[in-house]
């Protein structure tokens, strides 16, 4: 028998007891494994989103300072395969289906807290546009401004995500797969339906770049 398991079993017996410090170190001993299970899947998560929530490559999200909430959300909906676009399926299923609601609410902590990635210029023109659909939507389309659900500057909020700073090619995809219906995202369909490739385009480079 290991001693933390030893002493386990004295916290639980004593607890019992009414000896207040027995209490205490069950409970310790609790929280103390559920921060090194955090510890670990953290590590897992992080060979794809980097341990610290900033990943390199663009098939991988950025999750640091993205809200807590939503990474959740996000969490619950891979694991119940409700968010169910190819890549959702092909990464993201089998580590979710790991995660207690304990785990899924620790790590959300965790990579909400992480400072956001840094930003990346790109093409002037196409940055100009899409911060102009960002902010004003396009009428002639009948796209809602951006910023009204994802904040000004695209800071999120809730269960609307941040969109700063993520990578401009993670996020034309999720915006070509929402459109096509293959993520389901009730409110995002009726806003994009009209949305044109070259739109997605300009506006996924010019969230890359703030
Ligand atoms: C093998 C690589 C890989 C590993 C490991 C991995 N992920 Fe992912 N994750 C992805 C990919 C790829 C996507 C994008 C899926 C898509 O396009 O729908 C993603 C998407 C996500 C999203 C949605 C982000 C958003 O902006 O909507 C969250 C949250 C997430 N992962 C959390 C985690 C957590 C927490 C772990 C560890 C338990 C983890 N991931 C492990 C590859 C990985
Ligand atoms: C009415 C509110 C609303 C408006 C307006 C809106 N969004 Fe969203 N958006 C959401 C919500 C809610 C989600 C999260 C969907 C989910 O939970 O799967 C989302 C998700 C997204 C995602 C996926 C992010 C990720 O990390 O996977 C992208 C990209 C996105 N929105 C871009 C846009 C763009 C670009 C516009 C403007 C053309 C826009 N949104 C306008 C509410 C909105």
């Amino acid at each position: 028998m290991n001693l933390r398991f030893a002493a386990l079993i004295v916290g639980t017996a004593l607890s019992g007891t009414g000896i207040a410090i027995g209490a205490d170190t069950a409970a310790d001993l609790m929280k103390e494994t559920q921060r090194e299970n955090l510890q670990k899947t953290v590590a897992t998560c992080g060979t794809c989103h980097g341990v610290d929530g900033r990943s390199i490559s663009p098939t991988f999200p950025n999750l640091a300072a993205q809200s807590a909430p939503y990474i959740e959300l996000q969490l619950h909906a891979f694991k119940d395969q409700t968010r169910a676009d190819p890549d959702a399926q092909a990464y993201m299923w089998g580590m979710a289906s790991q995660l207690s609601d304990v785990l899924i609410s620790d790590l959300a902590a965790y990579f909400s807290k992480q400072p956001a990635a840094r930003n990346k210029g790109g093409d002037a023109a196409l940055i100009a546009l899409g911060s102009r659909i960002f902010t004003e939507g396009v009428p002639s389309r009948q796209v809602q401004a951006c910023a009204s659900c994802h904040g000004p500057h695209a800071e999120g909020l809730a269960v609307f995500p941040r969109l700063a700073g993520q990578h401009a090619p993670y996020l034309l995809k999720q915006l070509l797969v929402i459109q096509s219906v293959l993520r389901s995202a009730p409110v995002m369909h009726g806003v994009i339906k009209d949305l044109t490739r070259e739109q997605m385009e300009a506006v996924a480079a010019y969230l890359e770049s703030i």
